[in-house]
């Protein structure tokens, strides 16, 4: 994940109204200050949880809290049953963020979600009324994980822009920013949550959004403002008759919000190959990753395939998951301005495919997200190794195209 508005920034302020940079200067020492206080709060909670796995506040004891978060599951309405004509890829309309020209900032693709499924209707891979339409996520659904603290803090606009690192959301009433920025990432963790659901009835299933490894119960940032992937697996924990889960993650950046979120849950194993050199640096999440494998910055695509097969070759050995979360960011890719990685759109192809033989293989239900990279040539990438997923007949996107 991770938001490439900020170093395009200066580039980027020449072409926006005045009166944009008129406030983008006037608000960033706002939002210094309100970053700040929000750090400092962090910190005095964190002390106040004491090492424990709860998300609640400190008088909770461990049997409290999963009594809750079973009630609050057991009354979702995320899940919902789909009907055998719909094909289980995920989206909707609602994914996507325009926000007053903002979202027109190069090189920041905020509507890629959207144009994916543009590609993928316009290829014939899939038909419009086959799409799965998911529903907002809650707050009952968002307390699964976050804490009351977490989601109060997202009502100060300030600090929204921090999380999603865009300094002007700052200035935006918060109604506004609810609406156009919260709003499509609650239907996105909604999509997440119920991919879960459909990978175990047809075998796989992809959220063209989600994503969002960087959010922990208790912390927001690089673009990530809820924990979609925690708040998939507590789900499928509760509803699935599921308590192995694997996560294969593949964007540039280490994840570092889920791995935080199941420090010491033995029933998930995370494999994270990631570059080391760019944010979020978080050396305690690091400590949580069951099989970390660091690419350096400049990793061509030919030594990464080769990384990620002796990945996957290790984690056969080591776990044996009911279920895989795979996220699958394109910030890898060659030109992508964060995640400093040279990997060919080719090789996204071959990745996505690797990832999905070695689930289809062994009768993993896989659940794949789009995650990170918002470069304009992702969302092209995206459709076009799907397409392949579909040509291989990894997936069944009920086009029925011939295998190649
Ligand atoms: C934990 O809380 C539950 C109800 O919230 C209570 O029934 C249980 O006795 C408590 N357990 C301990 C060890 O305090
Ligand atoms: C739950 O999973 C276990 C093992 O994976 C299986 O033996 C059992 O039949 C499942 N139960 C239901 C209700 O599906
Ligand atoms: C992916 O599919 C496209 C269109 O079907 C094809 O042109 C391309 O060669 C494929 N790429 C790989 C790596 O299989
Ligand atoms: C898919 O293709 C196969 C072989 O070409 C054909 O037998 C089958 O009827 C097709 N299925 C559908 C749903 O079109
Ligand atoms: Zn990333």
């Amino acid at each position: 994940m991770k938001n490439p508005v900020v170093p395009s920034w200066t580039e980027s302020t020449r072409n926006l109204f005045k009166p944009v940079i008129v406030l983008v200067i006037t608000f960033a020492a706002t939002v210094k200050l309100s970053q700040s206080l929000y750090r400092y709060n962090l910190r005095r909670r964190s002390r106040a949880r004491s090492g424990t796995m709860s998300s609640s506040s400190s008088s909770d004891n461990g049997t409290g809290v999963q009594a809750r978060r079973r009630s609050r599951i057991l009354s979702s309405k995320l899940y919902f049953d789909i009907p055998n004509s719909k094909v289980p890829l995920i989206y909707s309309s609602a994914y996507d963020i325009t926000f007053l020209g903002i979202e027109k900032l190069h090189p920041f693709d905020s509507s890629k979600w959207g144009r994916i499924c543009g590609f993928l209707l316009v290829d014939n891979v899939v038909d419009k009324n086959c799409i799965v339409e998911p529903l907002e996520a809650s707050k009952n659904d968002l307390l699964v994980v976050h804490s009351e603290a977490y989601l109060n803090c997202l009502k100060k606009s300030a600090n929204v822009a921090m999380i999603i690192e865009v300094p002007p959301v700052a200035v935006f009433p918060n109604c506004l920013v609810q609406q156009k920025v919260l709003y499509p990432f609650r239907n996105q963790v909604g999509g997440t949550i119920l991919a879960a659901k459909l990978a175990k009835e047809r075998g796989w299933a992809i959220n063209v959004g989600g994503g969002f490894h960087h959010c922990s119960g208790e912390k927001g940032g690089g673009f990530c403002a809820y924990a979609d992937i925690s708040l998939c697996i507590h789900f499928a924990f509760e509803r699935l008759n599921i308590s192995r889960v694997m996560i294969i993650d593949l964007d540039a950046h280490q994840g570092n919000g889920h791995e935080t979120d199941f420090a010491n849950d033995c029933r998930v194993y995370t494999l994270d190959m990631y570059n080391p050199g760019i944010y979020p640096f978080d050396y305690e999440a690091r400590r949580y990753i069951d099989q970390k494998v660091e690419v350096v910055s400049g990793t061509t695509t030919n030594e990464y395939l080769r990384k990620l097969d002796e990945a996957l070759e290790v984690s056969v050995h080591s776990f044996d998951p009911e279920l895989i979360v795979y996220n699958a960011g394109t910030d890898i890719l060659d030109g992508d301005p964060l995640g400093r990685l040279k990997i060919s759109p080719d090789g996204i192809t071959n990745r996505d495919e690797k990832v999905f033989r070695f689930a289809r293989k062994r009768n993993i239900p896989i659940v794949m997200l789009t995650s990170g990279g918002y470069m304009k040539s992702s969302a092209r990438v995206i459709a076009d190794s799907i397409t392949n997923l579909s040509n291989k007949c990894l997936i069944d996107t009920g086009k029925n195209m011939t295998a190649t």
